[in-house]
């Protein structure tokens, strides 16, 4: 039993080895190994177009949808290699989730957009979805705002209220990982604010990988940072590191804000 409890705590809940990935002949990720730790925030930083989205979509699939691209190199999730051709991605999906930087309710109701993912899923009984709904709104810390409006369109919630309706969606399939590419940055501070909290929050049941460009976000919640630089991590390491004491000075001049 120790044994086990013991490896369940060192097993990251990613792990990339050499991972490329090319758009047409244009290799945007040039062999990307990196640990992302159980219960722990990953910051994905770097300036524009070094990769990060292209890392994150690559963690769930979503760059599938994508023609005419191809990876090379190994993405172990859940002790298997997600790459491989006969992955299961609508599983993969359930277990990895995502939000994006705009929130994009679906055009239904505050209900409904929670309710989607179970409902794919075949959880169709009233009540069990009841439960759920109400549970992911709750944990998304927006439960309070919306419980008597639940048959409202989602559209006529605030951008931050809809950014934290994305993450309660995002939750309504259980993932035990959740992708975030900047899911602050279209927001004004004090939303912001308040999604940031959030994700802070559920770190207790998730591990979350969360691409910003806002420094201070990431030195305030991140445990790990990885910093991306022309489709490399250049450097990685525990955040205060990164932050306090980084080796290359590329990073310390991201990081002071030098060029990004
Ligand atoms: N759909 C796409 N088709 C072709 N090239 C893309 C596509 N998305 C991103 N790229 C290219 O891949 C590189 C990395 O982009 P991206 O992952 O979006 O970076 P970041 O999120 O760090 O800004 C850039 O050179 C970008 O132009
Ligand atoms: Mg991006």
């Amino acid at each position: 039993m120790r044994q086990a409890a013991a490896e369940h705590i060192l097993t990251p809940a990613i792990r990339t080895e050499d991972f490329r990935f090319y758009y047409g002949s244009h290799e945007a990720l040039k062999g990307i190994t990196l640990s992302v730790e159980q219960n722990e925030i990953t910051a994905l930083i770097g300036p524009s177009g070094c990769g990060k989205s292209t890392f994150l979509r690559s963690l769930n699939r979503m760059n599938d949808l994508i023609p005419d691209t191809r990876t090379a190199g190994e993405i172990w999730i859940g002790g298997k290699d997600i790459t491989k051709p006969a992955e299961d991605t609508v599983a993969l999906r359930k277990q990895v989730g995502m939000v994006f930087q705009h929130a994009s309710p679906f055009p239904f109701s505050i209900y409904d957009n929670v309710a989607y993912g179970p409902r794919i899923h075949g959880k169709v009984r009233k009540a069990e979805l009841d439960e759920l709904v109400e549970s992911c709104l709750q944990s998304a810390a927006l439960w309070d705002e919306v419980k008597d409006t639940l048959n409202k369109p989602a559209g006529s919630l605030s951008g931050g209220q809809q950014q934290r309706l994305m993450i309660a969606r995002a939750l309504a399939t259980k993932p035990d990982i959740l992708l975030m590419d900047e899911p602050t940055s279209a927001l004004d501070p004090i939303s912001g604010a308040k999604i940031e909290r959030l994700i802070q929050s559920l770190k207790t049941q998730f591990t979350i990988v969360l691409v910003t460009h806002n420094m201070q976000q990431a030195a305030r919640i991140s445990d790990r940072t990885a910093f991306f630089l022309n489709g490399e991590v250049k450097e990685t390491g525990r955040t205060e590191m990164i932050f306090n004491s980084p080796v290359y000075e590329e990073t310390k001049d991201y990081i002071s804000g030098k060029f990004g």
